[in-house]
């Protein structure tokens, strides 16, 4: 048997091997040159069986194996890491804005928007003392930055900037991100500390910012804060849903660097496998440095990731030793900030969308215009307040650009072109009080701009908590888009999410569809079919049958997102405990939680919060809305319906210990005691009641020691309980606290 053994574990070395290096080559193609060669499909496979080689032999897997790309635990918050080399920024050089050119043209007539950044031109050449100084000008990406060290040409950590001398560690966070080598080829040097941006792609942000609203999470303002968000994140299996990608630019401390300009060390990183800007040019002059940038300003409007401006540096290394730093930037650099490109366009209505959890929200619908690479023809003017700050009205002349070059805003209006009859926009009027979909009552919560119409059955609301309910990441139900979704509801055949289960195949089949002109021509009506509706009717019967915290997150409840959605999943077994839970309710009632964060509630120790509310991420506010929603007339005929469904999903990831903590929410959950002196039962026994309820036991007295259970006799550590100011129990006080 032995002998089978020795002769199976180098053909498994092997194998893991070969998948390894197969895999992290299909990732580099993927990833970095977007030319994969194998199907998804196929990529899956492939990691499958890595999976399950290094699942039987634990003793094989290596550091930077393709599966060590999400982490295992959460944890519980970043530790510090001191730069090897200070993280410093760059000197920002402004573009003009129009009131700061036409003021210098006032004097200087041939001044351009340039202007700044040929003052630092000169200055930079007075400085140096001679005029042959080669340039580089690359994008400035509006990311969030990193410091990635490679030690003996594997992945070690990566920081965050901090305070530009420390940061925090979010080696498992960068890990994810599949661009990213875990491994350096052999020409390396032994220490390699990379610099760069980490970001998410434009596209794949809007699709975030999507799936986002469709689960009632508020969007993030750009690409940039969902990328911070994401850093910040402690769960790596979350980030790694997250679609990152980066870009690297610089580097810190290097041992024997292979390279000596700054286009060399681009090279550099192209031959590591280190993904770097694709748009990188050395100007001969400054004419042609002028011209550079104004190409970079037209480009950058096409490229994948945010970009604010273009960084020139000087190419010679040798140079940037001569001219050193201030405290914070080097001076052999700068970046030249682009002013957003604006358009000026019109205002032709205000259309008011209703959301799925019922929020009116005012669209501006304008007259198409091209703006930083994209036609733009809404932009969404958020609630009451920004239109009356910005005054706008229909029929406006009004000044666009996009935010953080992604989503389109009105900058403001020009009012020297309002037409004379025109009015100022209120919502509430406009709408005459009513929900624009179903004309039921609309309210103000209050503290809050937003209306929001309050019809559970608002058709509307209907329709996109329809279309969440069965998207990808809430049921999975195929086939079932919005011209379905539409029709249902139309026809009132589907009132309610909960009346999907209801549908018939043959019904359905016979579903009149909208014609869909645009594909077809055709104007008549489409049946649904046979086929489409059967696709329909066997996805609901598996989605029947999904876990908890899928249903939960379908259910579309205002900030229930997919973890929180899996959180509650964690403390719960199935939904009617989720309906009647005391700890979310225990959570909702807690306001000053959130104020609180997760290490400090650790700290404190804070003595209205057991073991699960300290350790949950799960806010008061996400608490707040989810016993709100079943309570609410909505939330009650979901669980009414579900009941006739025969249906109460179960959880896949309860975690029945953490649970139990948390429910008994005893003020001993989470406690660390200590006993001594002569009790009335054993030592042993009180120990076992303290643990059942989610306490441990100590030997010794320490500042971590919240209590000492003391009996009769008790000595030494009565007395350095007593020096410390912990709460000294007798066998009468611990069954108080026990039963309180
Ligand atoms: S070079 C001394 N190149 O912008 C720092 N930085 O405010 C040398 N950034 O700290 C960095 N794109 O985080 C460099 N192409 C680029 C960049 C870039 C974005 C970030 C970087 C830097 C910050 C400056």
């Amino acid at each position: 048997m032995d002998d089978l053994f020795d002769s199976i574990q180098p053909n498994v070395e092997k194998r893991i091997a070969e998948l390894s290096a197969e895999l992290e080559h299909h990732n580099t193609l993927y990833y970095q040159q977007a030319k994969p060669e194998i199907t998804d499909a196929e990529y899956d496979s492939l990691i499958g069986e890595l999976k399950q080689l290094e699942r039987e032999y634990p003793e094989f897997v290596k550091p930077d194996s393709p599966t060590q790309r999400v982490g295992g635990a959460p944890l519980e918050g970043f530790e510090q890491i001191k730069h090897l080399v200070p993280m410093l920024s760059i000197e920002d050089i402004h573009e003009l804005k129009d009131e700061e050119l036409e003021e210098l043209q006032k004097t200087t007539p041939n001044t351009t928007r340039t202007h700044n950044l040929q003052e630092w031109f000169k200055r930079f050449q007075r400085s140096l003392g001679h005029h042959d100084v080669r340039l580089t000008v690359e994008p400035k990406i509006d990311g969030v930055a990193v410091s990635v060290v490679y030690r003996n040409r594997m992945l070690d950590y990566a920081v965050t900037r901090g305070d530009g001398t420390t940061g925090d560690d979010i080696t498992q966070n960068i890990k994810t991100i599949k661009s990213i080598p875990l491994r350096l080829p052999d020409s390396a040097p032994d220490l390699f500390e990379v610099r760069g941006e980490v970001f998410i792609p434009n596209n794949d942000f809007l699709e975030l910012n999507k799936q986002r609203d469709e689960a009632g999470e508020p969007a993030f303002v750009n690409p940039r804060n969902a990328t911070a968000g994401t850093l910040k994140q402690l769960d790596s299996k979350l980030v790694a849903t997250r679609p990152l990608d980066c870009i690297f630019h610089s580097y810190g401390r290097v041992d024997h660097a292979p390279y000596t300009t700054v286009a060399e060390f681009q090279k550099t990183l192209k031959d590591y496998g280190l993904k770097c800007s694709h748009w990188f040019h050395q100007p001969a002059s400054n004419h042609e440095l002028l011209e550079c940038i104004t190409r970079l300003d037209e480009d950058r409007h096409g490229f994948p990731y945010a970009t604010d401006g273009a960084v020139i540096k000087v190419d010679e290394l040798s140079l940037h030793k001569q001219l050193g730093t201030t405290s914070k930037h080097p001076k052999w650099a700068c970046a030249y900030k682009f002013l957003p490109e604006q358009k000026e366009t019109q205002l032709k209505d205000i259309t008011i969308q209703v959301g799925r959890t019922g929020v009116l929200t005012p669209v501006a619908e304008l007259e198409p215009v091209f703006v930083s690479g994209t036609t733009v023809s809404r932009a969404t003017l958020h609630n009451q307040d920004e239109i009356d700050r910005k005054d706008i009205r229909i029929g406006d002349t009004i000044i666009i650009e996009k935010a953080g070059e992604i989503i389109p805003a009105v900058v403001k209006v020009i009012t020297e072109k309002r037409k004379p009859n025109s009015e100022p926009f209120n919502l509430f009027n406009y709408v005459k009080g009513k929900c624009p979909s179903c004309s039921g009552p609309i309210e103000q919560e209050e503290g809050f701009v937003a209306w929001r119409c309050v019809n559970f059955a608002c058709p509307a609301q209907a329709i996109t908590r329809i279309k969440h309910f069965c998207s990808r990441k809430a049921l999975d139900v195929d086939g079932l888009g919005t011209a379905v979704a539409e029709k249902l509801v139309a026809t009132q055949i589907v009132r309610t999410t909960l009346d999907l289960f209801d549908l018939k195949k043959d019904a359905l089949a016979n579903l009149l569809l909208d014609p869909a002109k645009l594909e077809t021509g055709d104007s008549k009506p489409r049946r649904l079919g046979e086929k489409k509706a059967a696709m329909i009717t066997s996805s609901l019967d598996q989605a029947r049958l999904a876990p908890l915290s899928r249903w939960i997150y379908a259910m579309g409840i205002p900030h229930i997102g997919e973890s929180a959605a899996r959180e509650i999943a964690r403390l719960h077994q199935n939904l009617t405990k989720v309906a009647s839970s005391t700890i979310l309710q225990d959570l909702a009632d807690l306001p000053d939680f959130e104020e609180l964060s997760v290490s400090k509630r650790k700290k404190e120790n804070h003595p209205r919060l057991n073991i699960y509310q300290i350790e949950s991420e799960l806010g008061p506010v996400a608490a707040q809305h989810i016993t709100a929603f079943f309570k609410s007339e909505g939330g009650q005929h979901v669980l009414e319906k579900l009941k006739t469904l025969e249906l109460n999903p179960i959880s896949d990831n309860y975690d029945p210990e953490k649970s139990t903590h948390a429910e008994a929410a005893s003020a001993i959950a989470g406690k660390t005691f200590v006993i001594t002196g002569t009790l009335s039962k054993p030592r042993p026994d009180f120990k076992k009641i303290i643990e059942a309820q989610g306490g441990k036991v100590s030997g010794s007295i320490s500042s971590k020691t919240h209590y000492l259970l003391a009996g009769e006799k008790a000595g030494s550590k009565k007395t350095k309980a007593e020096e410390l100011g912990i709460t000294i129990l007798d066998e009468t006080a611990f069954t108080k606290l026990l039963e309180s």
